[in-house]
């Protein structure tokens, strides 16, 4: 990056520095998680912005953003004023750890920039092609590179229609995590496929259901107390208006928030309903 564009990162944040966030020390092993998935959405000035508007405010919640690529670096200097109470994932990576794969990122790029969070086996890479295999591959390279994988699972319509929503979801969970034999540093993220982008939002009973099914399945795998470790997310339509009724469930530990994660009012509305639930 040259030097005038990091000067314009940091004018834009330099713009109003009153009320920063509070300290993002707090002991977070029972808080809420509640992740940004930016899609293919945002520039460097609507960063800016965003952050703008997420100021000022005490978060009793973990909170991360997952910006496209070539915003990873610009909003992780911006981020630098919330001093850690916000962190940095990203969208996706590739499984191997470096060489000929034109257009791909690997692991050790993101851990870099400090990117705490990915997400992999999101359903829009899924639909584009992206197998369970090349899923467990990056959940497995993610953890050796010490980033966080958030191993997106979920049921698309018919699947739902037809009785199957769990069996989909826990072949997804197996084929994912196969072969990872700590799960201590996973998050999973329920997000079921007719919810997403469609402002049709799970019930908070349908996804208790589904995130039970989770944890009972982590339990078998791994034993009660890491399976009660794990986060689990509800992905799909989470607005201001419907997450304090999600993250009251027991099962329930935070949401991958897409479309309301690109402006400071939904996303804070978002945030201060898993803070309160
Ligand atoms: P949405 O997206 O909140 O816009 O439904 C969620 C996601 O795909 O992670």
């Amino acid at each position: 990056m040259t030097e005038s564009m990091e000067q314009y990162i940091r004018s834009l944040v330099e713009k109003s520095v009153q009320g920063v966030l509070a300290d993002g020390t707090i002991n977070s092993s029972r808080r809420k998680l509640v992740i940004g998935n930016w899609k293919m959405n945002m520039s460097i000035e609507e960063s800016a912005l965003l952050f703008e508007g997420l100021r000022g405010e005490e978060q009793a919640c973990d909170v991360a953003v997952c910006p496209p690529f070539p915003l990873l670096y610009p909003v992780k200097v911006m981020l630098a004023q919330f001093q850690d109470s916000i962190a940095l994932g990203a969208q996706n990576m590739h499984w191997a750890e470096k060489g000929a794969h034109t257009g791909e990122v690997s692991a050790a790029m993101l851990k870099e920039l400090d990117c705490r969070y990915v997400i992999l086996g999101h359903s829009e890479r899924r639909q584009a092609g992206e197998t369970d295999e090349e899923v467990n591959l990056k959940v497995k390279q993610a953890l050796a590179a010490g980033i966080q994988p958030v191993l997106c699972v979920g049921e698309t319509k018919d699947e739902r229609e037809q009785g199957r929503s769990g069996e989909v979801v826990v072949s997804q969970l197996h084929a994912g995590l196969d072969g990872v034999e700590d799960v201590s540093s996973a998050v999973v993220a329920y997000e079921p496929v007719w919810a997403i982008g469609t402002g049709l939002a799970a019930t908070p009973e349908q996804a208790q259901d589904v995130h039970r099914t989770i944890r009972e399945t982590l339990a078998n795998q791994y034993g009660a107390s890491a399976a009660s470790g794990v986060p689990l997310l509800y992905g799909g339509s989470v607005k201001p208006d419907n997450a304090l009724s999600l993250a009251v469930m027991d099962d329930i530990d935070g949401a991958l928030v897409g479309g309301a994660s690109l402006n400071a009012v939904d996303f804070k509305g978002v945030i201060d309903g898993f803070t309160r639930g």
